[in-house]
């Protein structure tokens, strides 16, 4: 284990189950924060909230159970719809049986191997220029800079899924789409949120024109990307010309222009927000463990001798790699993944009524007391010895359960882009800290907030020096 493994931000740990009425207000506030120890052991949760009950499958078994075996009884739930729909529609995230089927078919050449290697070119060239635009900011600024890391990643990857997915350029639209999606889900009227989560949906509500001006301006950045693509399909071979060329259903004809964008929209947000998230917390992870920032220099100071990575370096990086695995394992940038059973049905000998709500927690799960050894460290050797020989006289980690470790979730469902994640993120990582070295502001609170994602309740703000 790493000499310097510390516990890195995380809410006040309870040591009792919170009243239904105090639990309902904590878990409006931010629902990862609502579990008291013993969550961390079970392997099967049940809570009810008045007239309705909320499961979480929470060991290897009883995850399998929900996201494999009996995977058609738990289809994403009305209420998640509802919250997210008005952003994504019935896309793939969304959407079940066969719509589901033919939008994942469609979809899947465009996540091939052979096109994630085409793409790590933009990949690192996009990371290059915010090193670039760091740099310049630097030298503005005598030495050093300060900026929101949320912002600053999900700056770099929403230009990622534009030029790979749409081979179009977000440019300073990348702002607007952050702080409208910021927007998006903070003005999510509350019910929504309580819904998603299983709670009961009589508590005030917040109103939400600011949610519909939100969406208003990102529509209108997608809706410009599709529109300069109309009568030029067929000279790119993007996820886009590939969406724009699937028939509708029934005509046979174009498909509605809304249900286009619903599509590149779940692309464009699950595939940059999540990544950002995840890259975020990870630079403030480094910033607190300098034995752990220094192997992560040296790998890519050895790896790299100074140039730029590349497609082949993704495999030569294993400890930055590793460093991002543990990021997600400790921030899971989707902590909890909600269902609804379909039919009534049996979990760990408990009776699932039909129309409970399921979940499959990965903030738990990845915290487990019986699942991980000394489970709120940040510790990258976990990941790390499992790629890489350890050194003689080393013991080397138990090897732990595929379901232990679920931040792209599993099964069917499972994130299609989770290898285009895992590359665009070690490329990013290797290109911005070869130069830079991420100092969080002295002082500054840290805490992870579930809205949707995981982000940093008050954001993560980072001086930025040459190494
Ligand atoms: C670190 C980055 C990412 C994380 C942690 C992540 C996580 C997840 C998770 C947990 C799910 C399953 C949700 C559920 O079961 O309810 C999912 C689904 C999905 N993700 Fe990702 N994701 C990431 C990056 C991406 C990228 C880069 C893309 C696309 C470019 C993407 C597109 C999708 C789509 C379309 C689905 C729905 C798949 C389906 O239902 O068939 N994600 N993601």
């Amino acid at each position: 284990m790493t000499t310097d493994t510390f516990i890195p931000a995380m809410p006040p740990r309870l040591s009792k189950r919170l009243s239904p009425i105090k639990a309902i207000l904590q878990a409006r506030r931010n629902v990862i924060a609502v579990w008291p120890e013993e969550a961390y052991f079970a392997s099967f949760l049940a809570q009810k909230f008045f007239l309705r009950w909320l499961f979480i499958a929470n060991s290897p078994r009883t995850v399998r159970h929900v996201l494999f075996s009996n995977v058609e009884n738990y289809p994403k739930s009305d209420e998640m719809k509802n919250a997210l729909g008005p952003l994504i529609g019935n896309s793939m995230l969304l959407s079940d049986g066969g719509t589901w089927r033919r939008q994942r078919r469609n979809a899947t050449p465009a996540f091939h191997v052979s096109r994630i290697k085409q793409f790590s070119e933009t990949m690192a060239a996009t990371a290059a220029e915010q090193a670039e635009r760091w740099g310049q900011e630097i030298d503005q600024g005598g030495g050093q800079i300060e900026l929101e890391m949320g912002e600053q990643m999900a700056q770099v990857t929403a230009e990622v899924i534009c030029r790979t997915m749409f081979s179009s350029d977000l440019g300073d639209k990348a702002e607007v789409i952050y702080q409208s999606f910021t927007e998006y889900i903070d003005a999510l009227r509350q019910v929504e949120f309580d819904e998603f989560m299983g709670l009961p949906t009589w508590l005030p509500k917040r109103p939400r024109p600011r949610a519909r001006r939100a969406l208003a301006r990102i529509n209108q950045v997608l809706d410009a990307m599709i529109h300069a693509r109309r009568g030029h399909e067929d000279e790119y071979q993007d996820l886009l010309s590939i969406l724009l060329a699937v028939p509708d259903e029934d005509t046979g004809g174009d498909r509605p222009h809304d249900e286009i964008r619903d599509e590149l929209s779940v692309f464009f947000f699950a595939g940059h927000e999540t990544t950002a998230n995840a890259l975020a917390w990870t630079w403030y992870l480094l910033s607190q463990a300098p034995s752990v920032e220094k192997r992560f220099h040296d790998e890519i100071d050895r790896v790299l001798e100074g140039r730029q990575p590349a497609y082949a370096d993704v495999a030569r990086l294993p400890y930055v790699l590793s460093v991002f695995e543990e990021a997600m394992r400790l921030y899971p940038p989707i902590p909890i993944l909600t269902r609804k059973a379909r039919a009534e049905d049996k979990i760990a000998g408990k009776t699932i009524p039909a129309g409970s709500f399921v979940a499959v927690c990965p903030w738990l799960l990845h915290r487990h007391r019986g699942l991980w050894r000394n489970p709120d460290h940040f510790d990258p050797d976990r990941f790390y010895y499992e790629k890489v020989e350890p050194p003689a006289g080393m013991e080397p980690p138990k090897p732990r359960h595929k379901l232990a470790y679920v931040p792209f979730g599993a099964g069917p469902r499972t994130c299609i882009g989770a290898s285009f994640a895992r590359t665009e993120a070690v490329l990013i990582l290797a290109t911005l800290g070869q130069r830079y070295r991420l100092r969080l502001r002295p002082g500054h609170p840290v805490e992870p907030q579930s809205r949707l994602t995981l982000r940093p309740r008050h954001g993560l703000p980072m001086t930025i020096e040459r190494r």
